[in-house]
């Protein structure tokens, strides 16, 4: 019991020194999956040893605590978190729980919001009477920083909305990211387009905001008075006609399998968008089932986002084996230091022959890119050179 603790409590350090790193830095030390993977495996440990407790949990924070730059506010609903899901098991019982929820049978026919989950900043802007009053950052989803004056130099946040059917009060809550090809004139000065969009919204002279061109997608709201859409593809379809931008790529859906369908669209779609996503976010398109179903914690009950699954991670060669094969075929086989690729724990890579072991140059005590795809056994992408050890033998 005494190791799992420990095991928990390294994994809840390491998790808050990242969120640091983050949040109050702008300076991400893990990939977005790694990061979920360690989220994950905390959350998997407190599911299991009911005994495990953190006022550091993920279960418990939403982000950090804003920096001390800009002055602090409220959020007048909070800013929540989603739960994540990997599988068409995972999509499965997140319905199943919503149904249970709403007591319905398997006949009750949800529809959906999909939308695809871009990777920036969540900020959160007040109109009053149509007018941009403020805009702040998500901070630890209570309290955000104000940083209106840099949010007023994007382009695709409207100042003034004269529409009739405007709400008198809301705020309207969406992603300020910043295009892969916009990014790639700026590359030397951030690690990736995120970290970009994070780093120039967060500049103490919003004419350092400007110089760097940011992008905002609408997608929810906080507060509001006077809001007449009762469901999710209506409000999308309204915040267009206020001259918001909204994401192209936005479906209502129903029925699992439609929902793994278009995930799969999307995902082979990704890789020509001009922006990263990292995922779909499926809402329940009734805001009057919204309200039923209500959060847990910190994220909505009635939303999940359903990640893209990397299939490859970094680890270290530790040691190469030789495995004899049913009818005698020799196969080297490197024994990597365990890691979590796409759910699944990899210990093993196969390295195939000794031509395949020369012609990359793979060593023990290499640090490698491992790819699992699919069913079949792990094998090794490629060898990070400049990682070599000095001492490495052939
Ligand atoms: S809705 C309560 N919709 O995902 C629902 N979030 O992990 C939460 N995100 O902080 C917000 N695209 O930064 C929503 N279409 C979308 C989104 C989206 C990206 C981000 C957002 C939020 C995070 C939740």
């Amino acid at each position: 019991m005494d190791k799992i603790k420990k095991i928990y409590e390294e994994k809840i350090n390491l998790l808050s020194k990242y969120n640091k790193f983050y949040y109050e830095k702008s300076e991400p030390k893990i990939s977005d999956q790694q990061y979920d993977i360690l989220k994950n495996e905390i959350l998997l440990l407190e599911n299991k040893y009911k005994f495990l407790r953190s006022k550091n949990s993920p279960s418990k924070i939403v982000g950090y605590k804003p920096s001390k730059n800009f002055k602090k506010f409220q959020h007048r609903v909070s800013m929540l978190s989603l739960s994540n899901a990997f599988s068409e098991e995972d999509l499965k019982n997140f319905e199943k729980r919503i149904l249970n929820f709403l007591s319905e049978n398997q006949e009750f026919k949800i529809l959906y919001s999909a939308e695809p989950k871009i990777d920036g900043i969540s900020a959160s802007l007040t109109y009053k009477n149509g007018k941009f009053e403020r805009g702040l950052s998500r901070g630890d989803g209570k309290e955000g920083e104000d940083i209106t004056s840099n949010l007023a130099t994007i382009k695709d946040i409207p100042k003034k909305i004269l529409d009739k059917d405007f709400p008198r009060d809301i705020d309207i809550r969406g992603e300020v990211f910043i295009k892969n090809s916009d990014f790639e004139s700026i590359k030397e000065k951030f690690a990736n387009p995120r970290n970009a969009a994070s780093g120039s919204l967060r500049q103490k002279n919003p004419e350092d905001t400007k110089k760097i061109p940011l992008n905002f997608i609408a997608y929810t709201f906080g507060f509001e008075q006077g809001l007449k859409q009762k469901n999710q593809s209506d409000y999308l379809k309204k915040l267009d006609e206020w001259g918001f931008k909204t994401n192209p790529l936005n479906k209502t859906i129903s029925g699992i399998k439609n929902l793994i369908q278009n995930y799969k669209n999307v995902e082979q779609q990704r890789t020509n968008l001009d922006f990263d996503i990292d995922g779909i976010v499926y809402k329940i398109n009734n805001f009057e089932l919204q309200k039923r179903l209500g959060n847990v914690a910190n994220a909505p009950r009635w939303a999940i986002a359903h990640k893209f699954s990397s299939n490859k991670a970094i680890s270290k060669i530790l040691d190469i084996d030789i495995q004899i094969g049913r009818t005698g075929a020799l196969t080297p086989v490197a024994k990597i230091k365990p890691i979590n690729i796409g759910g699944v724990l990899v210990s093993n890579a196969t390295l195939h022959n000794e031509d395949e072991i020369k012609r990359k140059d793979i060593r023990i005590g290499d640090t490698v890119t491992v790819e699992r795809a699919g069913d079949v056994i792990p094998h090794i992408l490629s060898v990070d050179f400049n990682k070599r050890p000095k001492k490495s033998a052939k």
